[in-house]
């Protein structure tokens, strides 16, 4: 799409941000347990111009099937809605959060690309907030306020994020190691090991982490000593596979990949087509597979050291698509 068909006028400025998998202890850190994830190739894009008037204008498209998801203004009804019931007027929300933070002098018109499926687990609001923030940023020369306004969006996408995904967005590519604790005090370090194959496939519906993340949480009002020690358990096991990711000690990493699986279903957080995706994939020669990112639907992601096609063409026969990813921390 050119500038003028957009009616964005004048200076342009973009702006992107990286999809996700996290790769051991979602949910946990939410809790201040440390975690291991990736930044993806793709993610996010956003061109951002000021618009010719009115109000401040978000088109939000797919780069999978070029739709329009969304087109929502500040103050006026989300329109062209694409998205599932309740999304377009977070995505409203969101944009008005990111906009609050900069206070822009005229109406902005920000044109969005998602790269990824949206709500499955890769990241997609995390990488769209650091696309808008950062284009935004750099629009108005504001580029100290980019964390904050990626913050205040990631609040209304998630309610209680961890900060987890806001660091992948806004990361190299590469797996991290990753903690925060209750004083805020952040380590977030490459994992400097061989580069890491995996499968990844979609195996359920859309899902909302702002739910999930919800529902973990009152099952620990119910249970708090049982649901802390699993989040516990799932911290150490982060931990541990931060060390067997840096020696390439796949067998390993596998293994606890199915233990941090194990674990999310205790917490009660995977479904029958998460469990049923990780266990066709183990059939189909992976050394481990997981749900990725808060579960209730979305994202499954396995260890395939040899290449992934085996596990893909397995999926493939039940009805799951999925794709294959190496991850390098040498490549930017
Ligand atoms: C969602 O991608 C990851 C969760 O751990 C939530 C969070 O870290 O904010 C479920």
């Amino acid at each position: 799409m050119t500038q003028a068909e957009s009616g964005i006028s004048g200076v342009v400025a973009r702006g992107h941000g990286r999809a996700k998998l996290i790769l051991f202890g979602e949910h946990a850190v939410v809790y201040g347990k440390p975690a291991v994830a990736a930044g993806l190739p793709r993610g996010a894009r956003a061109t951002v111009g000021f618009g010719a008037a009115g109000a401040h204008q978000l088109t939000l498209r797919s780069a999978l099937d070029e739709d329009v998801y969304a087109r929502v203004e500040c103050d006026a009804p989300p329109a062209m809605a694409g998205l599932a019931p309740g999304e377009s007027e977070r995505l409203q929300q969101a944009f008005a959060a990111i906009l609050a933070q900069f206070q822009p002098p005229g109406p902005l018109q920000v044109e969005a690309t998602i790269e990824v499926p949206m709500g499955v687990g890769l990241g997609s609001s995390a990488a769209l907030s650091v696309a808008v923030a950062r284009a935004i940023g750099e629009l108005l020369q504001q580029p100290d306020r980019v964390d904050d306004a990626v913050q205040a969006s990631e609040c209304v996408f998630h309610g209680n994020p961890s900060g987890l995904d806001q660091m992948m967005a806004s990361s190299n590519s590469g797996v991290y190691f990753y903690a925060r604790d209750h004083d805020f005090d952040l380590e977030m370090a490459p994992i400097e090991g061989p580069p890491i194959t995996l499968a990844v496939c979609e195996a359920g519906p859309a899902a909302s982490t702002a739910q999930m993340v919800d529902k973990v949480a009152k099952r620990r009002l119910r249970e708090p000593q049982l649901i802390d020690t699993l989040n516990q358990l799932i911290g150490d096991v982060a931990r541990a596979a931060s060390a067997a990711l840096a020696d390439g000690n796949w067998a390993r990493v596998g293994e606890l990949m199915d233990i941090n699986h194990g674990a999310l279903g205790a917490l009660g957080v995977t479904t029958p087509a998460i469990d049923s995706a990780c266990h066709i994939a183990r059939q189909a020669g992976a050394l481990g597979a997981k749900l990725t990112g808060a579960g209730g639907g979305g994202c499954v992601v396995a260890l395939t050291p040899g290449g992934a096609q085996q596990v893909l063409a397995t999926w493939a026969e039940h009805g799951w698509s999925g794709f294959e990813v190496t991850i390098d921390y040498r490549t930017k």
